[in-house]
């Protein structure tokens, strides 16, 4: 068990991704607080400006260095619907939703990104992950949230949902975004 020597704050209300995060940077020696709130997001096509505006809003407080992260689910067949507003369509219409949509759809290639952002009281950077994969045809599994039981990680035959935390965490775009913040944040004081 590595000695966790560094902390950085993650602003939040969603505890799957706070827990996947703060498996990954444990690995790194990195402790992770969670500070639970729900920052209110902008609509853009671009996860990199809505994390960066989460993070502005998220530095008013006083925990620092902190993170925010926003994601996605980019399906090709939909023309990367719904994207940067997987949140609403995953309230909306739902995984049944997008099971309906891809229904006749012999191309199920989609990918997942994320965008981390790190700000501290001196800078401010961005990491990205990207997850590529296939959209099953029913949901399966009953781990993880939001997206998990359809979508299949290439290299795997599960979906996120089927999948434990630890095993997410090898092929998650979160965790991708999250190893490249770790390792610049530990060469960095
Ligand atoms: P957010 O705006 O970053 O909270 O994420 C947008 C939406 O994308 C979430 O509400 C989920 O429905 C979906 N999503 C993001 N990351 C994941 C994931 O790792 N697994 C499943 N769904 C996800």
């Amino acid at each position: 068990m590595p000695v966790l020597s560094k902390s950085v704050y993650f602003a939040t209300s969603n505890k799957h991704k706070f827990n996947e995060a703060r498996d990954v940077l444990k690995n790194y020696g990195i402790e992770l607080r969670m500070i639970n709130r729900k920052v209110e997001e902008i609509q853009s096509e671009n996860l990199e400006k809505i994390a960066l505006h989460a993070l502005k809003k998220a530095l008013i407080s006083d925990k620092l260095p902190m993170i925010v992260e926003d994601a996605g689910l980019f399906i090709n067949a939909l023309n990367g619907f719904p994207g940067p507003y997987s949140s609403y369509v995953h309230k909306t219409l739902g995984i049944d939703g997008i099971i309906k949509l891809m229904r006749r759809k012999d191309d199920r290639d989609a990918e997942f990104r994320s965008v981390v952002a790190f700000g501290s009281s001196s800078v401010v950077k961005t990491y990205q992950g990207v997850a590529k994969g296939k959209i099953a045809r029913k949901p399966r599994g009953k781990s993880g949230f939001g997206f998990d039981p359809i979508f299949i990680p290439k290299g795997s035959k599960k979906t996120f949902a089927e999948m434990s935390l630890e095993d997410k965490n090898k092929y998650s775009h979160r965790a991708i975004a999250l190893r490249k913040f770790a390792r610049w944040f530990l060469k960095n004081p």
